[in-house]
């Protein structure tokens, strides 16, 4: 079997390591993929959008299995284009991907379907007036997305009236998104702890990998700009049995039953974004896609052959799958460049991914590395997610941090306290 992953960063190296550890006989390829794919798989030089380039590439190779890390080129149709021609695909068609591709359908989606949500109010950006003065009557705190894919930077929380005149004015008038702020949702602001929830959905049926906690902000304590993510833990504890359970009658089975009667099934996976509010699990985003670098502990605690599970998936045979998640804990820390994430240099020579990557429990996946004459260099704002697992929460970040410890690199940074609230909770209890 030949199994083509896309994408370059520590999700898509995830994912080659666990498909890599699958029985049987198989090739992997990774488009365009980075150092560390390039020790589990072939990588091959074509950009994860480079639609075109990707189809003709999997044709060309008899590619059997296509897993598609980001959300742009699913979006762009590279599910459908493959599916055209014969080729399984893990990820959604271009219009089971609108979830994630505008705010505005998932939104009104959402509200067609009764799934719960922040209430909300769409403007196109001819309607500045308008948005201007439904921010003024609703006041702050309150959340402004932009539309459209922004690369995890289009949602911004306001806390004051007027933070949310200027995000409306950047949006609107200074078309700080280009086409994605095109459309611009203003949604009520939410109070509560989000978690996030991964389904792998086969246009009908689905099956819940485990759950897990992003920590967005570059600074600890949740403070300074958002960022693609600055760690990871799985699960999360604040995700009750009876919330989980919550959320997938009331969000993710009325979600693919939507999809399905709207004429989009949904194939690939489900990433829902979650806020437990005191009245229950409501949505703050779809993705069409895993989280990054939630994916590297995700990935971790699945004792399932990945490569069966995601078959299964492109096949529409998840009804009769089981799918085994570890009990233990796993967690991951970001490793990034100093000025993450605002401009940041690259071609710093990154030292003690081996030794790091030699402790129990422990895998360094890279995301933003290349290969130099002199060894590994950083070529991205976020370079390393040092990964491990563990008995429990705490053994796993402990692992983590320990192997953070033997890596380094000029101006790395990473947060101290990834994991933090997940263990307080667990004290808790
Ligand atoms: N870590 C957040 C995301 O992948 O969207």
């Amino acid at each position: 079997m030949r199994i083509l992953v896309v994408g370059s960063g520590g999700r898509e190296h995830a994912l080659v390591w666990a498909i890599s550890r699958s029985a049987g006989d198989h090739e992997i390829q990774c488009a365009p993929g980075n150092p560390g794919t390039a020790a589990l798989a072939t990588n091959v030089a074509i950009a994860a959008d480079d639609v075109d380039g990707l189809v003709k590439h999997a044709v060309s190779t008899g590619i059997d299995l296509c897993v598609v890390g980001p959300e742009v080129p699913l979006v762009m149709g590279l599910a459908d284009r493959l599916r055209a021609k014969g080729i399984r695909v893990v990820g959604p068609s271009a219009a089971a991907a609108q979830l994630e591709g505008s705010k505005a359908f998932s939104k009104a989606f959402m509200e067609r379907h009764g799934i719960p949500t922040a209430a909300y109010r769409t403007f196109s950006s001819a309607d500045h007036a308008d948005a201007l003065a439904y921010v003024r009557k609703a006041g702050a705190p309150i959340v402004i997305k932009a539309s459209g894919l922004a690369a995890g930077k289009g949602a911004v929380v306001c806390m004051t009236l007027s933070e949310a005149e200027n995000t409306l004015a950047e949006m609107m008038q200074h078309n700080a998104f280009g086409e994605a702020g095109a459309e611009v949702v203003v949604e009520e602001f939410m109070e509560g702890e989000e978690a996030s929830v991964f389904a792998l959905c086969d246009g009908r049926d689905y099956v819940l990998l485990s759950h897990a906690q992003d920590h967005k902000r570059i600074g600890e304590g949740d403070t300074g700009p958002n960022t693609g993510g600055m760690g990871a833990y799985a699960p999360a504890p604040v995700l009750s049995d009876d919330l989980l359970q919550t959320a997938s009658s009331r969000i993710i089975e009325p979600t693919l039953a939507g999809m399905a009667a709207e004429g989009a099934p949904y194939e690939g996976i489900l990433y829902v974004g979650l806020m437990l509010t005191e009245v229950g699990p409501k949505v703050v985003g779809y993705n069409c896609r895993l989280g990054d670098p939630e994916t590297q502990p995700v990935l971790m605690l699945l004792e399932s052959d990945a490569l069966d599970l995601f078959l299964a998936a492109a096949e529409g045979r998840l009804k009769d799958h089981q799918v085994r998640v570890s009990s233990e804990s796993a967690a991951c820390v970001v490793l990034a460049s100093e000025g993450y994430p605002g401009p940041y240099e690259k071609g710093k020579r990154i030292e003690g991914v081996e030794a790091a990557g030699a402790l129990d429990g422990v895998v360094v996946f890279q995301a933003g590395t290349r290969s130099s004459s002199e060894g590994l260099e950083s070529s991205g704002g976020r370079v390393l997610a040092v990964t491990a697992r563990g008995p429990d929460l705490k053994t796993a970040l402990d692992r983590c941090y320990q192997a953070a410890a033997l890596i380094s690199f000029e101006g790395m940074q990473y947060r101290r306290d990834i994991g933090r609230k997940g263990l307080a909770r667990l004290a808790a209890v």
